[in-house]
This record gives structure tokens, C-alpha cells and sequence, in this order.
């Protein structure tokens, strides 16, 4: 029998609204140790899944998954402090838009690229933010295949985040590396889009697939 290459990790997942606990179900089901981390623990011993404070599941992780506001992920990062997120490799879903969601809060940059800038060791991975997180957990659901991008400056780290989301159901050939952090605003930006396909729709669970020409023989 060939050797699984499954490894095992600790996922902290910052946030426990809804991106956060359908990740954490799903790597759960998969076999990795998730934490979710919560500025209010105790009230969130219902849920169902491991929950703990910020520190704590930082301290905890060997990935760190940002699942927060995107108009507060970096202050609530700076709660948490540069050291502990010294050389992690954070995997940031997070969005920052209006109370609306007409307007985006990072408009010629994206929270990625802030999230880098005021944590230089640590190793962001912008991802899964173009969908929603019934999307992100099933891609298998949709009718056919479909895409998920990843931006970041470290190649490791975007290999580590590809197998992760390997088992969240996405095959290698559906992963699309679009290069630096700097592409994570294209991710982003993507939101406004989102809402009109979700308003054309009717329905927010949905994804694109990119399709290029044949290639000539
Ligand atoms: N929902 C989607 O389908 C989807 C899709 C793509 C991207 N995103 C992005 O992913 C991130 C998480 O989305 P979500 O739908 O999971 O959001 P959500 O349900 O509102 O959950 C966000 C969580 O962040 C924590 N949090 C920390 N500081 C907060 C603050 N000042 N205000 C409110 N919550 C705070 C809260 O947990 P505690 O109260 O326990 O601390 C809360 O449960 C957002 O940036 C969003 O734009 C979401």
C-alpha cells in the first residue's frame, strides 16, 4: 500500500462566524487539529468546535487562518502580537467591505498586502476569499469544476496552503497561483463582482472557472 502523504496540523482559525466553522468542520473531517480563536470564548462554548482566545490559538497553530472582519483583521492581529505570528504562515480569507458591502475598505490595496506589510515575517497567503464558505468547503457541488487563487511571496507557504486545501476538495488542477501578495487586491477586489452575480443569481453559492483556448496541436 503507498504511503499517505497526509501531515497532520494544528489550524487556528481566527474568527468563529460562518467561514471559520465551516473550515474548521471540514479540516476537522479531514484529520487536522482546528482551534478557533474568539475574543469571547466563554461564549462560545456552543458551537460545537475547540474554541480558545486569540493568544491561545495562535500559540496553539502551526497555520493561522484569518476569518475576521477585514476592517479589523489587522488590529485584532496586533492584539495578538508580531512575535507569536514570527515566521507563521497565515492563510487570510478575510474582506474588508462597508457595513453594506458596497465599497471595499482596502480600495487600491487589499487587507492582504496591509496584513504583510505590518507583519513582514509572518507568511500571508491570500485565498478561498472570491466564494462563499458553503463554496469553499464543497467544491464538488457546484456543477463541474471551478477555480481557487492563491497570492503570496512565499512559495513554501503557498505549497503548504495548496495541500490544505486539497483536503478542504480542491484538486491540484483547480488551485491557480496568480503570483505576489500584490495580486491578493484582484482577490478582493473580486467582492464587488461577487455581489452582482449573487444579486443576477438569486443564490451566493456559486464560483468562476478560469477557461482559456485550446491548446493547438
Ligand atoms: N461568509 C462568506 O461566505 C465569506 C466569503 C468570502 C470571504 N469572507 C470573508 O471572511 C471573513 C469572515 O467572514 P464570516 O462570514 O465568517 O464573518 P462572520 O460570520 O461575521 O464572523 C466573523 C468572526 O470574526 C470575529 N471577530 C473579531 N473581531 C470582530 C469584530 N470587530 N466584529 C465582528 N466580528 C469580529 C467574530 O468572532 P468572535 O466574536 O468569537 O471573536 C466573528 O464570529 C470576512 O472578512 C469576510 O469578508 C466571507
Amino acid at each position: 500500500m503507498a504511503a499517505s502523504s497526509f501531515t497532520r496540523m494544528r489550524i487556528g482559525l481566527l474568527g468563529t462566524g460562518n467561514v471559520a466553522r465551516a473550515l474548521a468542520h471540514r479540516w476537522r473531517a479531514a484529520g487536522h487539529d482546528v482551534l478557533l480563536g474568539s475574543r469571547h470564548p466563554e461564549e462560545r462554548k456552543d458551537i460545537g468546535l475547540p474554541v480558545a482566545g486569540l493568544g491561545e490559538t495562535a500559540a496553539h497553530a502551526d497555520v493561522l487562518v484569518n476569518a475576521t472582519p477585514g476592517n479589523v483583521s489587522v488590529e485584532l492581529l496586533r492584539s495578538i502580537g508580531a512575535q507569536a505570528l514570527d515566521g507563521m504562515l497565515l492563510i487570510d480569507v478575510g474582506v474588508g467591505l462597508t457595513d453594506d458591502y458596497t465599497e471595499l475598505s482596502h480600495p487600491n490595496s487589499s487587507l492582504a498586502e496591509h496584513i504583510q506589510e505590518a507583519f513582514p515575517r509572518t507568511r500571508v497567503v491570500k485565498t478561498l476569499c472570491t466564494m462563499d464558505s458553503t463554496a469553499m468547503i464543497a467544491p464538488d457541488d457546484l456543477e463541474g469544476p471551478s477555480t481557487v487563487f492563491l497570492s503570496g511571496d512565499d512559495a513554501g507557504a503557498k505549497r503548504t496552503t495548496g495541500r490544505l486545501l486539497t483536503d478542504l476538495g480542491w484538486a491540484p488542477s483547480a488551485q491557480l497561483d496568480i503570483g505576489g501578495i500584490v495580486t491578493a487586491r484582484g482577490q478582493e477586489h473580486f467582492a464587488l463582482l461577487f455581489m452582482g452575480i449573487a444579486g443576477g443569481l438569486g443564490a451566493h453559492t456559486f464560483n468562476i472557472k478560469v477557461v482559456t483556448r485550446p491548446a493547438v496541436a
